[in-house]
């Protein structure tokens, strides 16, 4: 799997739940000019496919469709990427009927994520054009 990497040290978001309330006001304040360091390069990802009604262009570079609760899903769709993002935005969030549910599922797609993300190789931070 071919990987991506960050050479020109920006920061690069995963946002993590990006067509929730909170994922895409996130994405948005990220790609704003007046932004941190911004306007940051922002994954957002979702487990379904892009909403007719998401504004792609103003608010992500690159929308990523991954089910967290599904440990080779997310490796599969997360990998080519890891390398190269610098800051993950946790807003992802499933509801069951019980609390203690809740906590197990929402524990173990943060588990997965995380897990794939540490697994990459370390940030290259040289130059492509620098020996
Ligand atoms: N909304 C508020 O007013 C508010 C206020 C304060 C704090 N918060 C907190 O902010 C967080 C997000 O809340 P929200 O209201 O924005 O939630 P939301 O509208 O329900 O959005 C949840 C997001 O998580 C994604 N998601 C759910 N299950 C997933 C899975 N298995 N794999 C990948 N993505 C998954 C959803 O994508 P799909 O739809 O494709 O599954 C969606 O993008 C929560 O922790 C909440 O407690 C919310």
């Amino acid at each position: 799997m071919e990987q991506i990497h960050n050479f020109d040290h920006k920061p690069v978001a995963l946002i993590v739940g990006v067509t929730g309330m909170v994922g895409l006001s996130l994405a948005e304040a990220l790609k704003s000019p007046t932004a941190l360091n911004g306007p940051w390069k922002v994954y957002g990802s979702a487990r379904r496919s892009k909403p007719t009604w998401f504004p792609f262009a103003v608010a992500v570079d690159h929308y990523i469709t991954f089910n967290a609760a599904d440990l080779y899903d997310t490796r599969q769709k997360l990998s080519p990427i890891s390398s190269e993002v610098t800051h993950v935005f946790w807003v992802a969030i499933q509801m069951r009927e019980a609390e203690e549910d809740n906590i197990k599922i929402n524990e173990a797609m943060l588990d997965n994520v995380l897990s794939v993300l540490k697994s990459a190789p370390a940030q290259q931070y040289n130059s492509p054009n620098r020996n």
